[in-house]
């Protein structure tokens, strides 16, 4: 008894606010709208923060009106954006936590042994809202949704992240 209710608090620990079934809807339905965009997303990213893209070494250094439109600029590009719609897929769904925080844990410490910080992250975090907040219909309770998901999204990662 005592086991499984240790197991039940992990399980329900992971995620500390998960998202409700609508607001997962509102994150997917708007997450829909850009997803096919995966260059672009990248490019923006990497356009406000440079400092993102200097820590991938093949793009490190070069200029991204150069590298935008390489095959290895959207293989990169697809690999993020795939990794997103794979959390977005699996929220909502009570059932799904371990397997989200599996993943994001898997996430954060692979990046922090790339020495990718909590900061970065946090600067990746807001070049994808502002992406999102032009590019999708937007509104209080969208930047609500993806506001909590982004939140649970970095609570776990940071677990795992030295810096
Ligand atoms: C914010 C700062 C970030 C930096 C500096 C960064 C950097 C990197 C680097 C250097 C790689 C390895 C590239 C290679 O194989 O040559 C990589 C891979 C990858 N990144 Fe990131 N990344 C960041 C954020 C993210 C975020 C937020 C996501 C997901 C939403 C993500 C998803 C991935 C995926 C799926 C891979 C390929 C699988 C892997 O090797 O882990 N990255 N990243």
């Amino acid at each position: 008894m005592k086991f499984f209710a240790v197991l039940a608090l992990c399980v329900v620990g992971a995620i500390a606010s998960p998202l409700t079934a609508d607001e997962a809807s509102l994150v997917q339905s708007s997450w829909k709208q850009v997803s096919h965009n995966e260059a672009d997303i990248l490019a923006a990213v990497f356009a406000a923060y440079p400092d993102i893209q200097a820590k991938f070494p093949q793009f490190a250094g070069k200029d991204l009106a150069s590298i935008k439109d390489t095959a290895a600029f959207a293989i990169h590009a697809t690999r993020i954006v795939s990794f997103l719609s794979e959390v977005i897929a699996l929220s909502g769904n009570p059932s799904n936590e371990a397997a989200v925080n599996n993943l994001v844990t898997k996430l954060g410490t692979d990046h922090n042994g790339r020495g990718v910080t909590k900061a970065q992250f946090g600067e990746f975090r807001t070049a994808l809202v502002s992406y999102l907040s032009n590019h999708v219909s937007w509104g209080d309770n969208v930047a609500a949704a993806w506001s909590k998901a982004l939140d649970n999204t970095m609570a776990i990662a940071s677990k795992v992240m030295a810096h």
